[in-house]
């Protein structure tokens, strides 16, 4: 679907609730699909991604009812029993879609099972690399085999071991898949990582009661049992992301965006905007089901200067990347990304894709190998079609820079943009109004 994009007529005013996060929405419906008992998750995601975990549970025996669009009511034994009658999934073979969340953390679940199965994505996640989650499972035990290193994966289940891992990468995504597989392996199971990732998994796993502790960069869980527990979903951080840079570089702009998760460890975000001049307040801050959460009032803001961003920064804003380059196109001087090579490993590599598109609108964006480097401030041109590589923070991201470029753009497969927020333009319209 091609998407055309020109400045807004009126200023951006008013007040939005941003929907739920997409990370703790798939962790909900996980962990409550292995622990035992009955709860109500509130505010789940409308994305694609968290509907390919919540198929992917109900197909592994799970009663998972919509009690409305967002409100779910989910029973397990705790146990997880494939082929069941109405298994809409023969062989065991469970697709994940665009989903790495989905597809690593489910690992880590699958992998200690009395059963076989198999993971298979889309054509975006059969390329991105799993030989980061293969590995330290296979070191608990686990027998996975791939396609050098890429999806499907066969997953024999078999029982595993705890073991201590040293991880290079600082990645949540790998950090839960092993916490995952400890929380059923026999003896202690601890994670090591170079900085600290978002730790969603963590806290939800301790309000369910696993017996998990966490300092620093390193987090170490015995096995233990799941007891569900009610679990009301925060905003997310990410997609309320779109919002905050839109509400500093469209001139005039002033609004609050609702109910967003604060999660310091996803709120890198915040920092960097501040570190640049952005206008931007936190409001009703409060916390929901362990997770932070607030209200953002963000303001046009005409003096942005570009800073650095790196190290610890990084895994706590490595999903604002993209909308953060199209900040800095509006920022003076130079904003610095580095230490961010995983970029290159997402839904797309999307160093070298956000480079390429952001140029052809007037962006003067250069990339690094483990980075981007922009320098600003510049008047976007627009005037092209940009491609979002099946990937939606690009898409989104495309459609923020096109509210500040001189001409219409037109964003090639703006229909991704539903795997994490389908919401996104209806909400932008009600702050058009
Ligand atoms: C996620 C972790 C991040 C992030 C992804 C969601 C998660 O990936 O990019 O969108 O929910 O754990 P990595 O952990 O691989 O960096």
């Amino acid at each position: 679907m091609l998407k055309t994009v020109s400045r807004p007529l009126r200023h951006l005013k008013g007040e939005i609730v941003i929907p739920s996060d997409k990370s703790v929405s798939h962790r909900a419906v996980m962990f409550s699909s292995i622990a035992k008992g009955s709860c109500i998750v509130r505010n789940f995601s409308s994305g694609a991604d968290c509907h390919s975990t919540l198929n992917l549970f109900k197909a592994l025996g799970v009663d998972i009812q919509f009690l409305d669009e967002k409100t779910l009511k989910i029973h397990s034994s705790g146990k997880l029993i494939p082929n069941k009658t109405n298994n809409i999934y023969p062989n065991n073979i469970y697709p994940c879609g665009n989903s790495g969340t989905t597809m690593r953390l489910v690992s880590g679940i699958l992998a200690r099972q009395n059963f076989d199965s198999v993971l298979t994505g889309d054509e975006s996640l059969s390329k991105r690399p799993m030989k980061r989650i293969i590995e330290p499972l296979t070191l608990m035990g686990a027998e996975i085999s791939s396609v050098d290193g890429h999806a499907p994966l066969s997953i024999k289940g078999r029982k595993l071991h705890g073991i201590t891992y040293p991880s290079k990468l600082a990645s949540a995504q790998v950090k839960s898949c092993i916490l995952l597989a400890g929380l059923g392996a026999d003896g202690e199971t601890t994670f090591i990582e170079p900085s600290l990732s978002r730790n969603h998994t963590e806290l939800m796993l301790e309000y369910l009661g696993a017996d998990i502790k966490a300092e620093d960069c390193s987090v170490t869980i015995r096995p233990s049992e799941l007891t569900a527990r009610d679990i009301d979903i925060v905003g997310d951080i990410s997609s309320a992301a779109f919002f905050i840079v839109a509400g500093l570089i469209v001139k005039g702009s002033d609004f609050v965006i609702k109910n967003v998760g604060l999660n310091p460890t996803r709120s890198g975000i915040i920092d960097v905007v501040m570190r640049m001049g952005g206008d931007i307040e936190i409001l009703n801050k409060r916390t929901v089901s362990g997770e932070d959460v607030g209200d953002i009032r963000v303001r046009y803001t005409e003096k942005l200067r570009g800073c650095t961003i790196e190290g610890d920064d990084i895994p706590r804003l490595i999903d604002e990347l993209p909308v953060i380059a199209v900040l800095a196109s509006q920022a003076d001087g130079e904003t610095i990304v580095k230490d961010a090579g995983d970029l290159r490993n997402k839904e797309s590599d999307r160093i070298s894709c956000l480079a390429r598109e952001l140029t052809k609108i007037g962006v003067d964006i250069k990339e690094a190998e483990d980075g981007f480097i922009v320098n600003g401030k510049t008047k976007l041109n627009g005037g092209a079609e940009m491609e979002s590589y099946h990937d939606h923070r690009l898409a989104m991201s495309f459609y923020i820079a096109g509210l500040v470029c001189e001409k219409e753009i037109a964003i090639n497969g703006f229909e991704w943009t539903k795997i994490s927020f389908p919401e996104f333009e209806e909400l932008f319209s009600n702050l058009f109004k």
